[in-house]
């Protein structure tokens, strides 16, 4: 088996997976298992990292980032997503791996998820393995509760732990500006807090009815009065200076600004592009990384 597949690899593969957001973001009291129960909408933006991966006799890791990514903090032995999705799915081969980040690292938009989807993909492809989507899934989702939707892409509802991935018809082009923090910080706090801050949690998390009503209507406006993230105050509680943010970008001329899931980026929705444009210009007076982006985009595919 092993030989087969080394002889059919092939040239390196690259695949592009984007950063997420989520629009609706409702959060329930811890399961059994100590994942929060999620109902969420993510929508996918037009940020991204590039993964290539090859054949190689050992493995290996190479992170690259832009300018404002801090890739000190990734790791880049066998614990980094992308190698523990090969040493998932390999049957002895060894990869070389290289990371394009745009993604802010720690950020709260699944840039770690974004790369265990890129090499999920990218693996298959290079092997030719040619898998059905839901075994794709089924890998993604062992991996971690956001990497199901990186490969989905698009605008999609998450139930479950997150894992649990349906596509949402959504015809809009959103732009956002997003402001990255230079410290990361942990999902796993983020989410001890909102316990914390939040014992009496429903069972059930709350449902995106307004937010599936708003994306419909494709009304900026009317999508910024539905945003909803429960981690936003327990992230603005662990980091006061997101609210000063937001305050700053909601002033400045965004619809609504917003933690992007469990922080500390911010992002902003905006009244179309020019409104973005206007909002970065505003912003960068302040904050040094001010990057627009529009959704939804693609989930991960393999760039030609
Ligand atoms: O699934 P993933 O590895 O991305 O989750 C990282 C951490 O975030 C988990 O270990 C858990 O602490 C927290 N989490 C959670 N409930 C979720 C998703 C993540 O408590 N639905």
């Amino acid at each position: 088996m092993v030989e087969v597949r080394a002889q059919r690899a092939s040239k390196p593969v690259t695949v592009r997976a984007a950063a997420k957001i989520n629009l609706h973001l409702g959060v329930g009291r811890p399961r059994e298992d100590g994942f929060h129960p999620l109902d969420t909408v993510y929508q996918a933006i037009s940020l991204h990292d590039d993964v290539t991966v090859s054949a190689a006799a050992e493995d290996a890791l190479t992170v690259v980032g832009a300018g404002y990514v801090d890739v000190d903090g990734v790791p880049t032995d066998a614990a980094n997503i992308a190698m523990r999705a090969l040493a998932e799915v390999a049957c002895g081969e060894r990869h070389h791996v290289r990371i394009g980040k745009q993604i802010p690292v720690a950020g709260g938009m699944a840039g770690g998820s974004a790369d265990g989807a890129a090499a999920l993909l990218a693996h298959d492809r290079l092997h030719d393995l040619r898998q059905p989507d839901d075994v794709l899934l089924e890998q993604a989702a062992r991996l971690g509760s956001d990497v199901p939707f990186s490969l989905v892409g698009g605008t999609a509802r998450g139930r479950g732990r997150g894992e649990v991935v349906e596509p949402i018809e959504d015809p809009g082009a959103w732009w956002w500006v997003v402001v990255p923090s230079t410290v990361g910080l942990s999902t796993p706090a983020v989410y001890r807090h909102f316990d914390a801050m939040f014992p009496d949690a429903p069972e059930q998390p709350a449902e995106p009815t307004e937010l599936l009503a708003a994306l419909a209507s494709g009304e900026p406006v009317r999508l910024a009065r539905a945003l909803h993230n429960d981690l936003e105050e327990p992230a603005i509680d662990l980091r006061p200076e997101l609210g000063t943010l937001i305050e700053r970008g909601q002033a400045a001329g965004a619809l609504r600004g917003t933690v992007s899931g469990s922080g500390p980026t911010c992002v902003f929705l905006c009244d179309g592009r020019e409104g973005a444009m206007e909002l970065v210009a505003g912003l960068s007076e302040e904050y040094d990384v001010v990057l627009p982006a529009v959704g939804p985009v693609a989930g991960a595919h393999v760039l030609a």
